[in-house]
């Protein structure tokens, strides 16, 4: 879908967000003619630069972070004709007179990426709203984390409701940029072969994991303040959720999707102390521990999590969930399995062998999907019965076309110019998620939980393994 002219203004333009995933992004989309004649980039950071400087610096980072395969060669001195820097100061006066002569006469859809510390967007919205940036048609980005509770997301949402409506505020999670993310819909509401199966009647239970074999990385201190809860389950992760169990919207469209994805919050039930493992890694071959990696030597945040939650619903009711995610585990493999239950009666010799239909939607990497099928065992020894994987790679199927798939970021900041807010979420949600986050961890606060250690390259503490192995259930194999 064509997108109209745009300025696009990224607040914290020289940062590593920006340089790794906005700018690299917007430059793909101009190659693949998404970024009309006349739309402009405009940086905004605090550093001391001229345009040039910050040509010369996204034209660096975009070669370290990537071009995409429709980039030909030439095209990058084309995009960078299209940026703008300007030095500002959220909270000062520096810069803002710049930026808006920059803007003065345009016409064309504004839009303003706060990719800064939360504590910023409240000076941000108040500044553009000041000097006259923003009209009814301006948008806004915002990053995770949105908020540490529900109380500092209530006070975001407020700071940002004093200049803008909600229509005209993107929050961002970038899993639901992500092809495979947006394929859990197509899967389970373009079929008519999976929805009527989708229920406590016939589903076992449902897992969840997204494992990461990178560590915190240079992003110590932040994490050390989050863990994984808060990193990744609060969001990613529940985000995930909400597309796996919600009812079908009535319309693919921001107000019916996200509706119901609030209900599916709404529905989880409160997390027992014991349904929830936390660990932190410990060293690895070629890594310090987590305590080491953040500087804390004492530090209690955990890495890991592994979790079983029940939504309270028609629809869910009884049947687990069972979440995971963590650092430094044994591949980078986010897959989401729905286990079904076993058949009510057999018409065939018991096998002692547990034959249950299995589909697992594979997000990343290696996007596909595959059904575990019970077939007949080949040969003449009678009607012995053989389980199959029924296995297709988006890859493979798609070929060319689903070979190079848009990045999340571009696609969500591409969604944010033609004002399109389905894959956004909205403020209520975001609260919505922090009130059932807040009392686990408050749980974990007032009890003085220390998470277990886990090696690094294993899957998390062995209780995460208990956790399942107490409902009779086993973790699916965390593949690369
Ligand atoms: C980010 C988290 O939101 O998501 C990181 O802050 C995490 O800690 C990352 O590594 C994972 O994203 P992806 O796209 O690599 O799965």
């Amino acid at each position: 879908i064509p997108v109209e002219a745009f300025d696009l203004v990224i607040f914290g333009g020289t940062g590593d967000l920006a340089r790794r995933k906005i700018l690299p992004g917007l430059f793909r989309r101009y190659c693949a003619g998404q970024m009309p004649d006349g739309a402009r980039v405009i940086g905004a950071a605090r550093s001391d630069m001229d345009a040039a400087g910050y040509k010369d610096m996204v034209a660096d980072a975009i070669r370290e972070f990537g071009g995409g395969r429709s980039c030909e060669d030439g095209t990058l001195d084309a995009f960078l004709d299209r940026l703008h820097y300007v030095a500002i100061d959220a909270r000062g006066e520096t810069g803002w007179s710049e930026l808006t002569d920059l803007m003065r006469d345009s016409v064309q859809v504004r839009a303003y990426y706060f990719s800064v510390a939360p504590s910023l967007f409240g000076d941000l919205a108040e500044r553009l709203h000041s000097h006259g940036l923003a009209d009814d048609q301006s948008r806004i980005v915002v990053e995770k984390p949105f908020g540490r509770d529900l109380q500092t997301a209530r006070a975001l949402n407020a700071s940002l409701a004093e200049h803008f409506d909600e229509s005209q505020i993107y929050r961002i999670d970038h899993y639901l940029g992500k092809e495979t993310v947006q394929n859990l819909m197509a899967v389970r509401f373009g079929n008519t072969l999976f929805e009527p199966l989708w229920n406590a009647q016939y589903v076992d239970h449902i897992q969840i994991t997204v494992a990461e074999t990178v560590g915190v990385g240079g992003r110590g201190e932040y994490y050390d303040k989050s863990g994984a809860m808060r990193d990744m389950v609060q969001n990613h992760l529940m985000q995930l959720l909400c597309l796996i169990a919600m009812e079908p919207p009535a319309k693919f469209d921001p107000g019916a999707v996200r509706d119901e994805k609030l209900k599916v919050i709404r529905a989880l039930d409160k997390v027992e102390p014991h349904h929830i493992v936390r660990g932190q890694y410990a060293a690895g071959p070629d890594n310090p521990d987590f305590r080491e990696a953040v500087g804390d030597a004492r530090s209690k945040t955990e890495s890991f999590v592994a979790m079983k939650v029940g939504i309270s619903n028609w629809r869910w009711a009884g049947i687990p969930f069972y979440l995971r995610t963590g650092k430094r585990m044994s591949a980078r493999s986010s897959e989401i399995t729905v286990v079904f239950k076993a058949r009510n009666h057999s018409i065939f010799e018991e096998d002692g062998e547990d034959h249950r239909n299995v589909l697992s939607i594979r997000l990343q990497p290696n996007e596909g999907i595959t059904m575990k099928v019970t077939i007949k065992e080949p040969g003449p020894g009678g009607m012995r019965l053989v389980d199959v994987p029924l296995d297709m790679s988006f890859a493979e199927a798609l070929g060319e076309d689903g070979g190079d798939p848009p990045d999340a970021y571009e696609r969500l900041i591409m969604d944010v110019i033609r004002g399109n807010q389905t894959l956004f979420m909205r403020g209520d949600e975001v609260e919505a998620a922090w009130a059932w986050t807040d009392p686990i961890i408050d749980g974990w606060t007032a009890r003085g939980d220390v998470p277990k250690p886990y090696d690094s390259g294993s899957n998390g503490p062995t209780d995460a393994d208990q956790l399942l192995a107490r409902d009779g259930r086993i973790w699916r194999e965390v593949r690369p």
